[in-house]
């Protein structure tokens, strides 16, 4: 598949923060996935990090005068604002976002932000405290009506030592927003629900049956979808994960919960994708007291909970349903088994026993069976994989003219 960063023509614009170092591995990650990149620098921008190192990494002279006697009519900042698919400022200190809500145009970055067409975003970056300032949320609040995207701040440890929101956003996360950014909008109007996540069963007030799933596939096949402009809810169990920015979520615990959730959300939905690593079982009794520790063994009554996605699949008028398969062997004929039985239109399946790959870990690989046909997704980054995913459900449901 052919990187969708592919001659993608992006400016990433530094600016004067503490954060400038990563700006090495965001420009060196965009050249991995095929992007040209020019880098303008500020006057402050330099104090942190040295044009030289940003010129090796990108492969480009860097610009930072407004006036460039190696442009043509010395006008460097209308050249790069023709050129320009996307101008990225990162990291977006307090004075460049005001400058840049103001439209200060007094060097290279305020004119080439005002003389391009191209879509424009700022990755913020600022201590906790100057993140919230009034001042600062006006010019963010500003930058956000005249269409700028604003990746971040996200929370945590800051350099000054503060802990809150101000940090910009890491590198990779930032590559994958990019990649968000050029992904096709052609899903408007499309109507999708997933679930994702494990389950909590409860045993007592204080445990309950569970299992590994981080959810995080799920998550990714939600923002694929979004990202390419679909109307998408996820219904998601107990996870530790941001919510995928654009999807209306819908948090629930138990398998129970998961089936009404989804039931009462069916209507007008076009496809639905179960992810979700749905408890099987659940405690037939649930103890009003913590269960003690008298017994030298104890035997736990479960029963069978019901299958989310069968019965989405039974529905009259059932959406595109694609379901998943964790197995750890037989993987492909208990995939199309499942298929079969549960009447579903594909399936996603995956060996959760090979390393690296599947429950918790950061990458996958899947191999997809429809009606007619299969398709091997080799081992990639799981955002990577929803990708593909949603190509191929688009293409069945849709027919070749997806
Ligand atoms: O039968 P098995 O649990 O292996 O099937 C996995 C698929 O079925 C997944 O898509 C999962 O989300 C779905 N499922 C469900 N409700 C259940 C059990 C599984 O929706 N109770």
């Amino acid at each position: 598949m052919v990187d969708i960063l592919l001659q993608r023509r992006i400016v990433i614009a530094i600016t004067g923060g503490i954060a400038a170092y990563k700006c090495a591995e965001l420009v060196r990650r965009l050249k991995d996935r095929g992007a040209e990149v020019r880098v303008v620098m500020t006057a402050s921008a330099c104090e942190f990090i040295t044009p030289l190192t940003m010129q090796a990494l990108s492969g480009e002279p860097v610009h930072t005068h407004l006036l460039d006697p190696r442009a043509e009519q010395g006008m460097g900042h209308i050249e790069l604002a023709r050129w320009a698919e996307l101008v990225l400022v990162v990291p977006a200190t307090a004075h460049t976002m005001a400058r840049l809500a103001h439209g200060w145009a007094d060097d290279l970055l305020g004119s080439l932000w005002l003389a391009t067409t191209a879509i424009r975003a700022v990755a913020p970056a600022m201590n906790q405290q100057m993140w919230k300032a009034p001042a600062v949320q006006r010019n963010y609040a500003n930058l956000l009506q005249d269409g700028v995207r604003v990746w971040g701040p996200t929370e945590g440890q800051q350099a000054c030592g503060d802990v809150g929101p101000g940090r910009m956003m890491e590198p990779m996360d930032l590559v994958e927003q990019v990649a968000a950014h050029f992904q096709p909008k052609d899903m408007h109007g499309l109507h999708v629900l997933l679930t994702a996540g494990p389950t909590q069963e409860k045993l007592d007030p204080v445990r309950y049956l569970s299992n590994y799933s981080s959810g995080l596939m799920g998550y990714c096949v939600a923002k694929a979808f979004q990202e390419r402009g679909a109307h998408v809810t996820l219904v998601s169990g107990p996870v530790s994960l941001p919510p995928p920015q654009g999807v209306t979520m819908v948090s629930v615990v138990s398998a129970a919960e998961m089936l009404e959730a989804t039931l009462s959300r069916l209507n007008g939905i076009d496809v639905f994708v179960g992810s979700a690593a749905v408890a099987d079982y659940r405690p037939r009794e649930l103890a009003q007291h913590k269960i003690k520790k008298t017994e030298a063994e104890l035997t736990l009554k479960l029963e069978k909970t019901e299958d989310i996605l069968a019965r989405v699949a039974e529905q009259p008028n059932k959406p595109f349903v694609v379901g998943f398969a964790a197995e750890t062997q037989h993987v492909h004929a208990y995939a199309l088994d499942k298929m079969k039985r549960k009447k579903l239109d594909m399936i996603a399946c995956n060996d959760v026993s090979q390393p690296g790959i599947g429950f918790a870990a950061q990458h996958n690989a899947m191999h997809i069976f429809w009606k007619n046909g299969d398709c091997a997704l080799p081992k990639a980054p799981k955002m990577d994989i929803a990708r593909q995913l949603v190509g191929l459900i688009m293409k069945q449901w849709k027919g070749p003219s997806a």
